[in-house]
């Protein structure tokens, strides 16, 4: 003798509910991933810039213990050459300044500030201060006498 089911309308309804909510979660989750991919790379180049700006602050506290003296406070030059000049930022990449400022310019006034070569600076340092030098970029004055700093 077959068994026969028993039906219940009740849990028929129920069942059909949930499968419903269910397909619904399951669409919404695979339109997150398009809507995610649209946002992800503004929130990148958002956080990057955060980044910068944040490495070029911590920077500016390096610069005035370490460099100001003879760069002058906003790099205007003084003893040493003047760094805010368009002259030097638009020639020079972030690389190079680290090196300098990491290596100095032996036989000159400019040491050596890498802990690497017996300065004080930690290489992050390093990083924020060329990161401060960077963000004088936007408004650099043209200063074509830019290495003999300012007297
Ligand atoms: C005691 C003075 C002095 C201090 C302090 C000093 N500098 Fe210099 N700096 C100089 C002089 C002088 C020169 C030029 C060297 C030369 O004749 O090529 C120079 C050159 C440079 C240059 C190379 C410019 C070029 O392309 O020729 C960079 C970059 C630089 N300094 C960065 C820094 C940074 C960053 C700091 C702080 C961490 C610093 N300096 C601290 C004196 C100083």
């Amino acid at each position: 003798m077959p068994y026969t089911y028993s039906t219940d309308d009740q849990l028929d309804r129920s069942t059909n509910t949930w499968m419903a909510v269910g397909v619904g979660l399951l669409i919404l989750m695979a339109a997150v991933f398009p809507l995610y991919r649209l946002y992800e790379p503004s929130a990148r180049a958002d956080s990057r810039e955060a980044q910068a700006a944040s490495l070029a602050a911590e920077g500016a506290t390096v610069w005035e213990f370490n460099c100001a003296s003879c760069h002058g406070d906003t790099g205007e030059g003084g003893s040493g050459p003047s760094l805010n000049a368009k002259q030097f930022l638009q020639t020079a990449t972030d690389a190079q300044t680290r090196t300098l400022a990491a290596v100095g310019v032996p036989g000159t006034r400019m040491s050596a500030f890498s802990l690497d070569f017996g300065g004080p600076l930690t290489s992050e340092q390093i990083k924020s201060v060329a990161a401060h030098i960077r963000s004088w970029e936007d408004d650099a004055p043209d200063l074509p006498n830019w290495r003999e700093g300012k007297p």
